[in-house]
């Protein structure tokens, strides 16, 4: 019912505006000002954690993007050499898993078969297994050695939103509190980082009022037949996750690419009109990526693409060669995905809204997929 639905026309839209709070949900409790974390319901010591020499994060479908953003931010602030991979593929493959290897299992729902075989593999190997789970007493953290559970709230539109920004903050905290236990050279970035995640949830509420924009644009966009997604860095895995939403929800074909593989391929893809959503990365810190992106984006734009740019407020760079310009607040860069995702929800929610198409139940798929 509309009730139900808290006033919007799907669930969908309601999960997406729900995002402040489930991201304050989810540190609460677990951050002080001083930017010291705790989370001693991990039920992992600090020996324990002391002792891993290898991180393998596993999970499915929009978890997987939250997973391939925890590898950035897990390498830099742990130094602990990190994997990603489908639960799908893992342990069809005979992984190297040890005592000494933390493998986290990322999952909205916990039910997910595909994650469950691989945990199960992980843990007769004797490796550590960490959920990140949304859903509790579910089957995957009940299965784990350890949890730390997301707090969005149920989710009810099969297409992930609120529960991917929160898997992407249960996975900073997790590498934020391995460099805390650990101790890093980026101490005092760690402290600092954790203060900026308490600031998140109202960023992005600052996202969520601009996105009126973003949905006309959506609208304007219903014949296209193809689009493609551009980042780089941290980006990437954004741009990966825009193109899943477009091809969940929308059944358009989408394609995520890393900007920096354009020239090795993608690039004979471009003509005239073809829409191309760049996440422009941070202009402060790595400004050599930022450099090479906004040369991406001239490169496609002169190909006759149509360029619909996300970028932080205050990158004028971009501006000449933006079709259309999409504003997100300034933010470390590791933490620029709870911002950059949220246009592309959007935009992939409207669009399928618009087609006229059940934004909630997309055709084919299921919110938990029980089999293998
Ligand atoms: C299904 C859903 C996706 C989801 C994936 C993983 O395919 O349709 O939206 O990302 O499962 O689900 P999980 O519950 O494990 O996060």
């Amino acid at each position: 019912s509309a009730a139900e639905k808290g006033g919007y026309a799907w669930f969908m839209q309601k999960e997406i505006a729900e995002q402040p709070r489930a991201l304050a949900d989810t540190l609460l409790g677990r951050v002080d000002e001083s930017g010291r974390l705790s989370l001693d319901e991990m039920r992992l010591s600090d020996d324990e954690l002391r002792e891993i020499d290898k991180i393998v994060v596993i999970a499915c479908g929009t978890a997987y993007h939250a997973g391939l953003v925890a590898k950035y931010a897990i390498e830099h602030w742990t130094r602990i050499p990190c994997e990603v991979e489908l639960a799908s593929e893992f342990r069809y493959r005979d992984p190297i898993l040890d005592r000494q290897t933390l493998v986290v299992a990322v999952s909205q729902s916990g039910e997910t078969m595909d994650l469950l075989m691989a945990l199960r593999h992980a843990r007769e190997q004797g490796s550590r297994v960490l959920a990140i789970c949304n859903t509790n007493g579910s089957t995957i953290p009940r299965e784990s050695d350890a949890v730390l559970y997301t707090h969005a709230g149920p989710e009810v539109a099969v297409a992930s939103t609120k529960g991917f920004l929160t898997q992407l903050v249960a996975c900073y905290l997790v590498a934020l509190y391995l460099g805390q236990v650990r101790g890093t050279k980026w101490g005092d970035e760690v402290t600092a980082v954790v203060r900026d995640l308490a600031a998140m949830p109202e960023k992005v509420e600052k996202v969520l009022e601009a996105m009126e924009p973003v949905r006309e644009l959506a609208r304007s966009l219903v014949d296209a037949r193809s689009v493609l997604f551009l980042g780089r860095h941290v980006g990437y895995p954004v741009a990966l996750e825009g193109a899943l939403k477009l091809k969940e929800l929308a059944y358009i074909h989408a394609e995520g690419f890393a900007a920096g593989e354009l020239k090795h391929g993608p690039i004979a893809l471009i003509e005239d009109g073809l829409p191309v959503i760049v996440v422009a990365p941070s202009p402060r810190g790595r400004s050599l990526l930022h450099d090479k992106v906004v040369s991406n984006i001239q490169e496609v734009r002169a190909r006759g693409a149509r360029t619909i740019v996300i970028a932080e407020e205050g990158d004028e760079a971009v501006v000449p060669y933006a079709d259309h310009l999409v504003r997100v607040p300034a933010s470390p860069v590791l933490l620029q995905p709870l911002l950059t995702t949220v246009p592309l929800q959007e935009f992939a929610c409207e669009l399928a809204a618009a087609k006229g198409f059940d934004v909630d139940q997309p055709r084919n798929l299921a919110k938990s997929v029980t089999v293998e």
